[in-house]
């Protein structure tokens, strides 16, 4: 088990402040995600290659024999309460999420009870590590669990990433919802986004994972996202005139690219390189991986990080600094931007007894090139999911 008992008991405690004494407590924490390669390719049907981390939004519940759900958020120190014999409101941000998959859940449950419910959070909100979609699924997972029920893993990624969709107005891909759910630690999981494969990839035991978020996020995410899709979307139309039975960029060649280049939008075209481009990466860096190939892995996230700042244009002056930061590193075997991009984190695979010389040496340049202090996170890779009771 990756969440402490003493953690819990501090937990429980301050649940109980504030809802008070009595009745059984049940307990859910859920890890967040670093992306190792496989970048903006899980809504393309390709391939992805994360790992869930040490680091979890940790909830803690109780049944109310009432229809009222409270809520309180250390993480963003705020409560919010709403009623199931209403319907939906129009709360915004982390409520907004909380609502929309607790209601989701229980709209499968007939005998429907009030909850009270404590979360917070040792995983930090905007770094790019999945914080939203881990809240989520320990929001849903509680919400069963009180109700006697426990949900299938691919079918609850689904419903994760349909309610992250409604309630947060981004349309990812399913990578941060599967990694969240099924991760396994010392295990990377390389995850197949058309039919949902997965096999766990056991991660060389010298070498460390360090996270240096660049502590920016710009507001482009959500728009810039939906908007690749939309870009990659025209070429598609125009590959699908030639060949009606493709249905993702997953099913065209280079080949094929290269034929309907001369009647797209040169960007469009460029968008879609990045996703051929990227899921040929990921399958070196299994094998790589597999191999501890260091050499390997250090060409892959370079061209990865690359291909994401020139072609598919996700990356920011903060991402690219930190990732140049890292290139005469000690320790370091590669670094790349992770996660949606715009801000958010690096990963980096680093000689573990380097690992703390490494986030020292890149925290300094980066603060030097960018005048913002970053921050390093050195993780171990974690289970996914995990529930219990106090
Ligand atoms: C975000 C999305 C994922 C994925 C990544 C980019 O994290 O939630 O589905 O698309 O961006 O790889």
């Amino acid at each position: 088990m990756t969440i402490s008992p003493e953690k819990l008991e501090l937990d429980a405690r301050e649940f109980r402040r504030i809802y008070g004494n009595g009745g059984k407590i049940s307990w859910v924490a859920a890890p967040g995600r670093v992306n190792l390669i496989g970048e903006h390719t899980d809504y393309h049907e390709g391939f992805v290659f994360p790992a869930a981390i040490d680091r979890h939004v940790r909830i803690l519940g109780r049944a109310r024999n009432d229809r009222k759900v409270r809520i309180f958020s250390a993480t963003f120190n705020g409560s919010y309460e709403f009623s199931l014999d209403t319907s939906m409101s129009d709360v915004k941000g982390w409520a907004r999420r909380a609502e929309g998959i607790i209601r989701t859940v229980l709209d499968a449950v007939d005998e429907k009870h009030g909850l009270d419910i404590w979360m917070d959070a040792d995983l930090s909100v905007g770094g790019g590590l999945s914080s939203s979609a881990a809240s989520m699924a320990v929001l849903g997972t509680l919400a069963a669990l009180l109700h006697g029920r426990t949900l299938e893993k691919i079918a609850f990624a689904k419903t994760l990433q349909a309610a992250e969709h409604s309630f947060a107005g981004l349309k990812c891909g399913i990578m941060d919802q599967l990694a969240i759910l099924l991760g396994k630690a010392g295990h990377a999981l390389l995850l197949d986004c058309r039919d949902l494969a997965t096999s766990h990839v056991k991660l060389p035991a010298e070498w460390a994972l360090v996270i240096m978020d660049t502590n920016v996020k710009h507001d482009l995410a959500s728009s810039e996202y939906n908007k690749r899709q939309i870009e990659c979307g025209t070429v598609l139309d125009a590959l699908r005139r030639r060949r009606p039975e493709i249905r993702s960029l997953r099913d065209v060649s280079f080949n094929e690219l290269e034929a309907v280049r001369d009647e797209c939008d040169p960007v469009g075209i460029k968008r879609c390189l990045h996703v051929l481009s990227e899921n040929e990466r990921v399958h070196k860096a299994v094998a790589a991986l597999e191999n501890a190939d260091a050499r390997s892995i250090g060409e892959l996230f370079a061209a990865s990080h690359k291909s994401l700042r020139d072609d598919y244009a996700v990356s920011c002056r903060e991402l690219d600094a930190m990732v140049e930061a890292a290139a005469d590193a000690p320790g370091i075997i590669g670094s790349r931007m992770t996660g949606g991009g715009f801000g958010g984190s690096t990963v980096n695979l680093v000689h573990k007894d380097q690992a703390h010389s490494f986030a020292e040496h890149v925290s300094e340049k980066y603060r030097k090139a960018t005048g913002i202090d970053g921050k390093a996170i050195i993780v171990t890779t974690s289970d996914g999911v995990v529930t219990g009771n106090l």
